[in-house]
């Protein structure tokens, strides 16, 4: 089954937008397994938007644009291949992509095979430039059999920035991942809204198809093609990370990981926060506690398979709070002798038993803390 857990990798978007090419992507691929990446869960290396000519060939064919790609995209992945990587590639349901080069609407098939020649594991699929009478539905649904009749496995990811509810209908026509947002940009704001907007929809998310609330900013400080807003400071970026593992979203890198601090490679690489996202049973977090805007402490748990819990708390005050947490009001037995033994997931403090039923602690300004909890006698 594709997209098991959330799949996880990398992006060229957020960093490289239309400058992308060859050395750039094998570069990347190699960093994947040279950093560590690889072994952290990252899987696929993703092509975005601008890799191709403005026009298709005479019979009606994508061509790799020959100076960003001189040895062709079944090169590229050949060698992302060779690394035990994966490799993606991206179109676009219009007749455009949003970068303006040509888009499948009405050549899915043909287009769908090309990728699957060119060893393609993983298609992105934008929403621009799509026909005033088409239906999207149907479009989507196009490209899936299409990918599903091209003889190789592809992993379908949709992008319709969240147009006619595609919660409601992106599983039942073989997507795995769908955006249900507009653009990330690299700020504290960018990724708050987003976070605010998609609170009823991590519900949708379960193995093979996950809720996409966009890619990864981590570590792009305010460089790179969506970094047109200030960029985000340490912590900031600690609780985006943190908050897309509560969620179970996608993990698709968008900074350069060839140059990226050790603070955030660390981070990207935290082994218990992509246990959390990656949890076999998938369950959607929900909000235990909240003064209901973002602006307030948030306070999340999230179910884990063999009884285990995820507990965040997130702060979106510009000083620091200190949120509390009732294990009996979650669910949890405290007064029959039942209590959580918590974990710091963010930097694997073992807190230990917790012999009250409140649980609070400190939580710096736009930051976050996780916990890993389980069962234990009080
Ligand atoms: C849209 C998508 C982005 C990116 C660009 C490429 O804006 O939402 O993620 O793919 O197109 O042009």
């Amino acid at each position: 089954m594709l997209a098991k857990t959330p799949p996880m990798g990398w992006n060229s978007w957020n960093t490289f937008g239309h400058n992308i090419n060859e050395d750039i992507v094998l570069e990347i691929a190699d960093t994947m397994v040279e950093k560590g990446y690889k072994d952290a869960g990252y899987e696929y290396v993703v092509i975005d938007d601008c890799w191709s000519l403005k026009e298709r060939s005479r019979d009606g064919k994508l061509i790799a644009d020959p100076e960003k790609f001189p040895r062709g995209m079944k090169y590229v992945a050949d060698y992302v291949h060779s690394k035990g990587l994966k490799f993606g590639m991206y179109s676009c349901a219009g007749m455009k992509t949003c970068g303006g080069y040509p888009g499948s609407y009405g050549h899915e098939y043909a287009d769908a095979k090309t990728f699957a020649d060119w060893g393609v594991d993983f298609l992105k699929y934008d929403f621009c430039y799509f026909p005033k009478s088409g239906n999207a539905q149907n479009a989507y649904l196009t490209m899936s059999m299409a990918l599903k009749a091209s003889g190789r496995e592809i992993l379908f990811s949709a992008c319709n920035w969240g147009h006619g509810e595609p919660w409601n209908w992106m599983r039942s026509v073989g997507v795995h991942m769908y955006r249900s947002t507009g653009d990330i940009f690299d700020s504290y704001k960018s990724f708050s809204d987003i976070i605010l907007s998609q609170e009823d929809n991590w519900s949708m998310s379960a193995p093979g198809c996950f809720n996409d609330p966009d890619m990864l900013i981590v570590g792009m400080y305010g460089k790179g093609n969506v970094g047109i807003d200030s960029g985000c400071s340490d912590t900031e970026y600690e609780a985006h990370f943190a908050y897309w593992c509560m969620a179970g979203a996608p993990l698709m890198m968008g900074g350069d990981i060839r140059n990226m601090n050790s603070f955030s490679e660390k981070l990207l690489k935290n082994q218990r926060l992509i246990a959390i996202d990656q949890d076999e049973e998938a369950r959607p977090p929900y909000m235990v506690h909240s003064n209901a805007i973002w602006d307030n402490d948030r306070v999340y748990i999230k179910h884990l398979a063999n009884n285990r819990f995820a507990i965040a708390f997130f702060n979106g005050h510009d000083t620091e709070m200190h949120p509390a947490f009732s294990l009996h009001e979650a669910g949890i037995p405290f007064y029959t002798g039942v209590t959580l033994d918590f974990t710091d997931a963010i930097t694997g403090e073992h807190i230990g038993v917790i012999d009250q039923d409140a649980f609070s602690c400190n939580v710096p300004a736009h930051g976050c803390r996780v916990f890993t909890a389980e069962f234990a006698a009080r």
